[in-house]
């Protein structure tokens, strides 16, 4: 039994969701049957049920990159084999829109962020999803008709250092919006041998007028958030 999440091997699916908020997680369980609490332990509340008859796992990943490697370790560790993160995320290209849902397709990071550098040290560890898993999400969410925008994301160690002139130099680079978990995900899936991808929803934006003035929390996104789970 790993050391945070305390559950066994058959508790854990291998398709995975991972979310930074326990409260997603019983807002998402809502589409599972025959829901079971695999975790409580350290706050990583983790529930495993059916979803159309397949074993599915929506499990707690904290906030932050350090947080959120330890769950991806011991998710794989436990079975999993593929792990999409939903989560919420900073809007900082122009056109980006509070509620927007974003594909991530890649995510960068400060040199030595994330915690890769530990991992790797000397390396930028590829910070890349799996290319089939977030196609098929895409092609998903374009047959129901969903509007999402893609691109590269930004992922952060340090949510009150960001501001409107940082958002628009990332911006500048090429990035859609920041988040903060992205890059340890997609690096540690290619370290360790998972598949991930990742699917935000824009909860602020850092430019403009609403820049950090408006955050809305995941009750006030669940529809969006529901929808996106579906997929
Ligand atoms: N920054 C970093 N992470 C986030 C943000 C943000 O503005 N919004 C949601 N997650």
């Amino acid at each position: 039994m790993p050391i945070h999440i305390k559950a066994s091997p058959g508790d854990i699916a291998e398709n995975t969701i991972a979310v930074g908020d326990p409260g997603r997680v019983d807002i998402l369980s809502g589409l599972l049957s025959n829901v079971k609490t695999v975790n409580i332990h350290r706050g990583f509340k983790i529930v495993t049920g059916l979803y159309n008859g397949k074993k599915v796992t929506i499990a707690t990943h904290g906030v932050g990159a350090p947080s959120a490697s330890i769950v991806f370790e011991e998710l794989r560790q436990l079975g999993a084999k593929r792990i999409v993160r939903i989560g919420t995320t900073g809007g900082v290209r122009k056109d980006t829109r509070i509620g927007d849902v974003i594909v991530a397709t890649g995510a960068a990071y400060t040199v030595n962020g994330c915690g890769l550098g530990q991992y790797m040290p000397g390396i930028c560890g590829a910070a890349s999803p799996d290319p089939v898993l977030t196609t098929r999400i895409i092609e998903s969410m374009e047959e129901h008709g969903i509007e999402y925008k893609k691109g590269p994301v930004f992922s952060s160690d340090a949510f009150y250092a960001e501001d409107p002139s940082f958002a628009e130099r990332l911006s500048h680079y090429g990035i859609v919006a920041v988040e903060m978990e992205a890059a340890a995900l997609f690096a540690l899936g290619w370290l360790r041998g998972f598949e991930t991808a990742c699917v935000l929803v824009v909860s602020d934006v850092l430019h403009g007028e609403e820049a950090m003035k408006k955050y809305l929390t995941t009750e006030e996104l669940a529809e969006v958030f529901l929808k996106v789970a579906k997929l």
